[in-house]
């Protein structure tokens, strides 16, 4: 059976194109973990996000500042280890193409190292801490433990507009973030709804567009090892272009919100349309889990005297995602 309080555990298998490193580092959270609190932290109230939007969301938490993650031996063996699968990276051109320049989505398949850093308990625990609700590992291998690179066409945007498609997410800088120019992390300081109306979409990813200059927030990395929380869901942000040649990588590891009934704003109609191997099974996966746990939950609080109606809604409320889901899988367009 299925443990709905934990992280969905990876699957037995993985796609045939991500090779596993066959040297790597033993993750330790007691070498590797150097667990500080950010300073700040913004609400999605800060956001502009109204109490009817918030209600609507797992916790009112938006973003941090970066704080300490790694030790500096969690850096070096964390940069070997992405340093290591860069030539084993995504392809991002023809059919994988997408807004990303360099990427290595579903990194815990290749490295162990990553995929016990991103499951470690320790790390999921502080994360719950500053996001004020219980978070573990996100249950879709391709987006639990990713990396950016930066792309070899310096021209282009290390990753442009757009809000994620995972509740939540750390950026992690690698590289020593004093030794490059360029390749900032900026914020859009502003709801979702007014970051589309700006770029003129009404999707997720909005291109190179440029959005006000004074309402956006730049986030100060202090060194490699750093990272910040967001609710990515609900945030447009982008990394923007270095302005000289020089090594870039930041890992996203992303979580999702426990017990696997509670509040889910994954997107899976949009990763649906993604052409990572594997990715549609990680999905159904993913949606099937996180259905079975509501209707678990909703099988020990049915009383005899509900009434049908409310008994409707209410299976309706556990499946509808499932359903949706199902119906993107039969009908892409
Ligand atoms: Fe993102």
């Amino acid at each position: 059976m299925f443990d709905f309080h934990a992280p969905l555990r990876f699957p037995d298998a993985q796609p045939e194109s991500y090779l596993p490193l066959s040297e790597e580092p033993v993750f330790d959270p007691a070498v590797h973990l150097a667990l500080e609190h950010p300073g700040l932290s913004y609400s999605l109230t800060d956001l502009g996000y109204s109490k009817t939007e918030i209600a609507r969301c797992a916790t009112p938490f938006a973003y941090s500042e970066a704080f300490r993650i790694l030790s500096p031996a969690g850096v070096a063996a964390m940069q070997e280890v992405c340093e290591a699968i860069y030539s084993n990276r995504n392809e991002s051109t023809g059919t994988g193409a997408n807004r990303l320049g360099s990427y290595a989505r579903g990194a815990g398949y290749r490295s162990r190292f990553l995929r016990d850093f991103c499951d470690s308990v320790e790390l999921a625990e502080h994360l719950s801490g500053i996001a004020g609700v219980r978070l573990g590992r996100h249950s879709v291998p391709a987006v639990a433990c990713g990396i950016n690179y930066a792309p070899d066409d310096i021209s282009r945007a290390v990753d442009t507009w757009h809000v994620d498609s995972v509740n939540f997410d750390v950026v992690m800088m690698l590289t020593d973030p004093n030794q490059f120019r360029g390749g900032e992390f900026q914020i859009f300081k502003g709801t979702r709804e007014e970051g589309q109306k700006l770029l003129g979409i009404d999707g997720e990813e909005g291109g190179s567009a440029q959005l006000p200059e004074a309402r956006i927030e730049t986030i100060p990395f202090p060194a490699a090892g750093y990272g910040f929380l967001q609710q990515g869901t609900h945030i447009f942000h982008r990394a923007c272009r270095l302005l000289e040649k020089a090594q870039r990588i930041t890992l996203i590891p992303s979580f999702e919100v426990l017990p696997a009934h509670e509040q889910d704003s994954t997107n899976a109609l949009n990763m649906a349309e993604w052409t990572d191997p594997g990715i549609t099974a990680e999905l159904a996966r993913h949606e099937v889990w996180r259905a079975s746990a509501r209707l678990e939950n909703l099988l020990g609080t049915i009383q005899l005297t509900d009434e049908p109606e409310a008994l409707g809604a209410s299976i309706r409320d556990a499946v509808e995602r499932l359903r949706a889901f199902a119906d993107k899988l039969e009908d892409p367009r």
